[in-house]
C-alpha cells in the first residue's frame, strides 16, 4: 500500500467515527508530518454548535500533542456531491504547520477527486513570516 492509500485509509476511518449527528457531514483527514507519522482527525460537533471542531483541527491538535510541527501531505475526505475543501479557519491552522507547495488531497470515502496545493487553495495567506518568525 503506498504512503497515500495509507493515508486515505485513515482519513476515511477517521470520516466514520465523526460525531456529527447535527450538520450530518462527516469530515475525515489525514496529515502526513515531516518525521513521516500520519495522523488522523474527525469532525467533533457540540450540542453549542460553535464549540464544533473541525477534522483538520481534531488531526492537528493530535500532531501537536504528538510532538511532529510540519506537515508535508494532507488528505482531506468529506460526505456529499461537492468537493469537501477545508474551510477559511482551517486553512489557517494549515498554514501555520504546512507550505504553500504541500499537496492537499481533496473528496469523498470513495477517494481523492482533486489535488490543490495549499498556496492555490489560499492565495496570499498570513503565515508567521509576516510576524518577521
Ligand atoms: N468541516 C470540517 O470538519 N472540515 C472542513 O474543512 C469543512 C467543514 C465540518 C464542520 C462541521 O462539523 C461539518 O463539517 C459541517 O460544516
Amino acid at each position: 500500500m503506498s504512503a497515500l492509500d495509507e493515508m486515505v485509509t485513515l482519513a476515511r476511518r477517521a470520516m466514520s467515527n465523526a460525531h456529527a449527528p447535527y450538520s450530518r457531514f462527516a469530515v475525515g483527514v489525514c496529515l502526513r508530518a515531516e518525521s513521516g507519522r500520519l495522523y488522523a482527525g474527525c469532525n467533533v460537533e457540540n450540542a453549542a454548535y460553535p464549540q464544533g471542531q473541525c477534522a483538520e483541527t481534531s488531526a492537528i491538535g493530535a500532531m501537536v500533542t504528538a510532538g511532529d510541527r510540519r506537515i508535508v501531505e494532507v488528505v482531506v475526505l468529506g460526505g456529499g456531491e461537492a468537493l469537501c475543501t477545508p474551510c477559511g479557519g482551517c486553512r489557517q491552522r494549515l498554514v501555520e504547520f504546512a507550505g504553500p507547495e504541500t499537496p492537499i488531497h481533496m473528496g469523498g470515502a470513495d477517494g481523492i477527486r482533486r489535488t490543490m496545493t495549499l498556496g492555490e487553495l489560499t492565495p496570499l495567506f498570513f503565515s508567521p513570516q509576516n510576524l518577521g518568525r
